[in-house]
């Protein structure tokens, strides 16, 4: 009877398996097992575990997880089929089951899919939003940066946990920016939700794969979501709610990102045709609004916090270059004043301390991707619906794009004539995305990073805690939605200027 049900399980995964992969070009990959695919290989999809895997299977592998065909491309030649070549077929988002409770059930902009919709959301969020002319965006990054500044001056020549303030920094940034109002006790509620959801993002879920499990929500994942869904609700609805009322008196004042969208809202919601005049045309619900302060939440705190935590761990793991990039800054700016905006566009070295931290640690180490149909690229079959997965980390530490020491923190690689920028489609560098999905918040982002750094490195000297020699900094990683240090950045600042700060 055994014997005969092993045969009959056999005959159904050949069959299965002829009629799914048989004749198709699919890309090279690992060996898959009968109906589970390489679904054991689940731990390798990390950047790094990735990365590995590329090493052996080549710059476009496929991966077939349960239900879930998933393509993964680590060179910048496969990059460049995807973002440029195939844009029209691989414009999607993949979606999760914790993705889909943090955006409303895709009802923002990150992970919609691509469509007139998605494109009149993202004119949306690029012209009111994301612009140079939003004041208002700017200055809480000058505000917070000189209360930040100010926490380390009162804590200097003691070590202090560098990880956690910039965190700190970024959330009221980016707080202030979406809400108008700095982040106090009754925000950092909200920041526990967030740091919840991260959570969830970095956990795997067995459900995303096997869909027919999700009922059953074996791991307790779906119910620790809709907790932290309830009481997200509850936090941006009452903060809506107080943002209608205000806009019912007549002068608004200083405008934040909850008054530029409500300017679209309608209680239906509904998208129409394209035109110029943006708010003739596209109404936003309420749910709307909220997945894209999500957006905007996630999107901006994380990568910027993780991309100034990075840069002081390189600096100080490497002395030279701290010294190196602390000179420029007297050189440029003098010991007697603090950064200025005005004094950026001279800083050269530090643009490229930016840049290779960003080589060596893209926040968001992959750039995800659906396929809205069948398409073939390079020659390879990639089914409707696959996960495409750009591994940016991978492309960073590729010894064939950077052929001096990939491994190595070297700032200098960037000052060659010719050296990838962030626009000048190089795709073995491109840690903002790039195309029609790439990120919209990308010069906020830079400016916050740019300010963060220079006045963190120009009103101090650092020194690691302890005796700790600059080889013992810990620059491991944790893998989630995003790639921050695994263990904070703890350092000693003492005062670097001959005047007060700021
Ligand atoms: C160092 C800072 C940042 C880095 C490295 C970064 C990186 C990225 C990357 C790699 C993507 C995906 C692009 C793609 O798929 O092609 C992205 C998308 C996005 N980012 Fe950023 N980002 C940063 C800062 C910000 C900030 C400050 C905001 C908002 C305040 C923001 C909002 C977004 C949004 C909304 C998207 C989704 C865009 C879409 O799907 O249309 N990002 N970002």
């Amino acid at each position: 009877m055994s014997l005969l049900f092993i045969l009959l399980l056999t005959i159904i995964s050949m069959i299965f398996f002829i009629s799914r992969f048989g004749g198709k070009p699919y890309p090279p990959g690992p060996r898959r097992l009968p109906v589970i695919g390489n679904t054991l290989m689940m731990a390798c999809l990390t950047h790094r575990g990735l990365a590995k895997l590329a090493s052996r299977y080549g710059g476009l592998f496929y991966l077939r997880m349960g239900a879930q065909d998933i393509v993964v491309v680590s060179t910048p030649d496969m990059a460049r089929q995807i973002l440029q070549t195939h844009q029209d077929q691989i414009s999607n988002r993949p979606t999760s089951i914790a993705l889909d409770y943090l955006s409303y059930g895709r009802a923002n902009m990150a992970f919609a899919d691509y469509s007139p919709w998605w494109r009149q959301m993202r004119k949306i969020c690029v012209m009111k939003l994301f612009s140079r002319a939003r004041v208002e965006s700017w200055n809480s990054v000058r505000d917070e940066l000189n209360h930040m500044l100010r926490d380390v001056a009162s804590n200097a020549n003691q070590a202090i946990n560098l990880g956690e303030l910039v965190f700190g920094f970024t959330e009221k940034i980016i707080y202030r920016a979406a809400f108008g109002s700095r982040l106090s006790d009754g925000g950092t509620e909200f920041i526990k939700i967030m740091q919840e959801f991260s959570k969830l993002f970095g956990s795997f879920n067995v459900c995303d794969f096997v869909p027919w499990m999700s009922r059953a929500d074996p791991q307790g994942l779906k119910a620790r979501l809709r907790k932290a869904r309830g009481s997200l609700d509850t936090f941006i609805d009452s903060i809506i709610d107080q943002h209608i009322i205000k806009r019912k008196g007549k002068n608004i004042g200083d405008k934040d990102m909850v008054d530029e969208l409500l300017a679209f809202y309608t209680e239906e919601g509904e998208a129409k045709a394209e035109s110029d005049d943006l708010q003739a045309t596209i109404k936003l619900t309420k749910n709307n609004i909220k997945g894209i302060i999500m957006d905007i939440m996630f999107g901006g705190t994380e990568t910027v916090a993780a991309a100034i935590e990075w840069a002081m761990s390189e600096l100080l793991k490497n002395p030279e270059e701290l010294r190196k990039t602390q000179e420029e800054l007297s050189n440029v700016v003098g010991l007697h004043r603090c950064v200025e905006e005005g004094d950026l566009e001279k800083l050269t070295y530090l643009k490229c301390v930016l840049k290779e931290t960003l080589r060596l640690h893209p926040p968001l180490p992959f750039l995800p991707r659906a396929a809205a149909e069948d398409v073939y690229v390079a020659g390879y079959y990639i089914p409707a619906g696959s996960r495409v997965i750009i591994n940016l980390w991978a492309m960073g530490h590729d010894g064939k794009c950077w052929n001096d020491e990939p491994e190595a923190f070297k700032p200098s690689r960037f000052l060659d004539v010719g050296a990838p920028d962030y626009r000048n489609n190089n795709f073995e560098f491109i840690p903002f995305g790039t195309g029609r999905r790439s990120c919209p918040g990308m010069q906020l982002g830079l400016h916050a990073f740019e300010m963060g750094l220079a006045h963190l490195l120009h009103c101090f000297n650092w020194e690691l805690p302890d005796g700790m020699k600059p080889s013992q900094v810990d620059m491991s990683d944790m893998y989630g939605l995003s790639a921050p240090k695994a263990t904070r950045l703890i350092a000693v600042p003492t005062p670097r200027l001959l005047c007060p700060i700021c």
